[in-house]
């Protein structure tokens, strides 16, 4: 086993990689890649391993009809159409469950639930993360994805989390992409422009 990953495996999770933005017939996506996406994506690094994301995925018509009135206009045609719609959430009481998580220090719960501004900024943290993991996982296993935050969130937390404990975060549209729909690569910073070495 290298150490490094090659040019290949770089081209399918970065260089080649595109927000998909709208899908290929016959891209279905199986529950057994949905279960292999969230076991790489389980390994990301969260904060004293507190993994707030919480992740609803719509692949029913009737789950996606749920989403409807609350996708923005430009997002609308293509979340419908999506072989499965990632809702990615963060439980704001993600700290209840660090006993399990985090076993060598039971106190680490007492690090976060004194405020329930630290714990909503350390679950969104850590949440936005684990989003991102499930990006380079989707990848990583050969589907595309449409990340979007052009949603309400308020319509669909009312919607689909009631109890007010899980928020949601962005979307990911996941499938096969269809790559005649794709905008132009857009231009990316060099490291010059954002980075610096003291
Ligand atoms: C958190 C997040 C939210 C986004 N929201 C939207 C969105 O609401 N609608 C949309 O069409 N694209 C959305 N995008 C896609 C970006 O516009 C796209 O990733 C960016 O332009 C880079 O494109 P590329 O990945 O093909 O290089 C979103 C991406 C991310 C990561």
């Amino acid at each position: 086993m290298t150490n490094k990953l090659n040019d290949e495996g770089l081209d399918l999770l970065f260089r080649q990689a595109r927000t998909a933005n709208g899908w290929a017939a016959g891209g279905e996506v199986s529950d057994a890649q949905l279960r292999a996406m969230y076991d790489i994506l389980k390994y990301g690094p969260t904060s004293a391993n507190c993994s707030p994301a919480r992740i609803l995925f719509l692949r029913t018509a009737a789950g996606k009809e749920r989403l409807r009135p609350h996708l923005s206009e430009g997002n609308l045609a293509k979340t419908m159409a999506a072989p499965v719609v990632a809702l990615i959430a963060y439980d704001v009481e993600f700290y209840e469950h660090l006993p399990k998580l985090f076993p060598h220090d039971l106190t680490a719960k007492t690090w976060f639930n004194w405020s329930a501004a630290h714990a909503e900024t350390t679950a969104f943290r850590n949440g936005t993360l684990q989003g991102a993991y499930l990006i380079m996982a989707a990848r990583a296993i050969g589907l595309d994805v449409g990340a979007m935050s052009g949603f309400d969130n308020a319509g669909v937390d009312k919607e689909f989390f009631p109890d007010g404990k899980v928020k949601s975060n962005f979307l990911c549209n996941i499938g096969r992409g269809d790559h005649s729909l794709l905008f132009p690569r857009h231009p990316k910073f060099s490291f010059d422009e954002v980075c610096k070495i003291l």
